[in-house]
């Protein structure tokens, strides 16, 4: 007998690499911080003043566990959206939730449908618990809705996902059209809406929530507009019996008390969400000025951040990227092709969106060269 775990079939077949390699960690191999942290799509307006203030009184408290239930967190935001405070369930960010949600549907073998090259994140959970993801592809920079559900029926899919707004493209569908793919989705299915991003979009992004609709489960998050990435906070509505079935498998004290009195008062700072909303706005029209500038094009964007199309193939626009980074500006890229003609950029402050106009013409005439 060996000593050391005997790992399951799925983890011995699951490869070792480390997928999300993050900023930090790229500073310490190059030795040196980056000027401009524009790559995660993180608000580097931060959060509300109110929200840290309730976060440093929480701080002494740090002690006690947070509440289990995220009560006041879950009541605060159910009397916002208008749903019952048990069609909605409170959890480590989008990603930890997205993680759950994996674990309650999908088995060994099941299928999962969503867009080669989007979010990244659900595909690591999907494959962690022996899903089989099925793609299929992007149309015209935008994630392809009646496709989507298409496959998803063809293959009985027991997921099929959809970010709106889309990241890594930024772009974005009307309620109506994400309201048609609610009502197709087929039985057997479970439609993922991850709307990350929402607060960045136009009205008329969303459609109204059906909080008994079993077709479909909602993610939202304070790590984006909200300005919180680090505290950890994302959270989902849907129809009562799934919401209560998470309690079956998460972590019920996952989540840190200090960032439960966080989100509950970015809730309440209406104020502060609007001059964000202003701020990425502005620093977004700034980008694709800054792409006209360099006789590049930008798509429109409905988050926080552009994708700017650097005008040839994949290659191009990885060597664009890797000269920005050797400038010290923090940016990434679509993966997959032909979206990989692009880079993405997130808004910052002026000084970010100065440093990326000063460094975008020498990287490409770098990557040129
Ligand atoms: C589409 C999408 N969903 C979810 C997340 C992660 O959200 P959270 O920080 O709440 O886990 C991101 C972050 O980049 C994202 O782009």
């Amino acid at each position: 007998m060996t000593h050391g775990p005997r790992y399951t079939a799925l983890v011995d077949r699951l490869p070792a690499s480390v997928p999300f390699v993050g900023p930090e960690t790229a500073e310490r191999e190059r030795g040196r911080p980056f000027k401009a942290r524009i790559g995660a799509n993180e608000s580097v307006f931060g959060p509300s003043p109110k929200a840290i203030e309730a976060m440093s009184r929480e701080a002494s408290e740090t002690w006690k566990y947070g509440d289990s239930l995220s009560y006041d967190l879950r009541m605060a935001l159910a009397d916002r959206l208008g749903v019952g405070a048990g069609n909605i369930i409170v959890g480590e960010g989008i990603d930890g939730l997205l993680g759950y949600l994996v674990r309650l549907v999908v088995g060994e073998g099941d299928k999962v449908v969503t867009s080669f090259g989007a979010y990244p994140t659900f595909n690591y959970h999907v494959t962690g618990f022996g899903g089989e993801l099925v793609t299929v592809p992007y149309r015209d920079d935008h994630e392809d809705p009646e496709a989507l559900i298409a496959k998803a029926g063809e293959v009985g899919a027991k997921l099929v996902y959809i970010a709106n707004p889309d990241n890594p493209m930024g772009t974005w569908h009307d309620a109506a059209t994400i309201q048609r793919m609610i009502d197709a989705v087929p039985d057997g299915t479970l439609l993922v809406l991850d709307e990350a991003y929402l607060e960045f979009a136009p009205e008329g992004a969303a459609p109204a929530i059906d909080p008994d609709d079993a077709r479909v489960i909602r993610m939202r998050t304070f790590s984006k507009a909200y300005g919180m990435a680090g505290a950890r906070v994302g959270y989902a509505i849907g129809a009562e019996p799934l919401i209560t079935a998470f309690n079956k498998i998460r972590n019920h004290f996952g989540m840190a008390r200090i960032s439960q009195a966080g989100a509950l008062a970015a809730l309440h700072d209406d104020a502060w969400l609007a001059q964000v909303q202003g701020k990425v706005s502005a620093a977004r029209d700034r980008l694709a000025e800054t792409a006209r500038e360099n006789g590049l094009t930008s798509l429109p964007s409905a988050t926080n951040f552009v994708a700017i199309d650097c005008g040839a193939d994949g290659d191009f626009a990885r060597r664009v990227l890797a000269e920005l980074v050797a400038r010290d500006i923090f940016v990434r890229m679509p993966f997959a092709a032909p979206e990989d003609r692009c880079i993405r950029v997130s808004v910052g402050h002026p000084e970010d969106m100065d440093a990326f106009a000063e460094a975008l013409p020498q990287a490409l005439a770098a990557a040129r060269a």
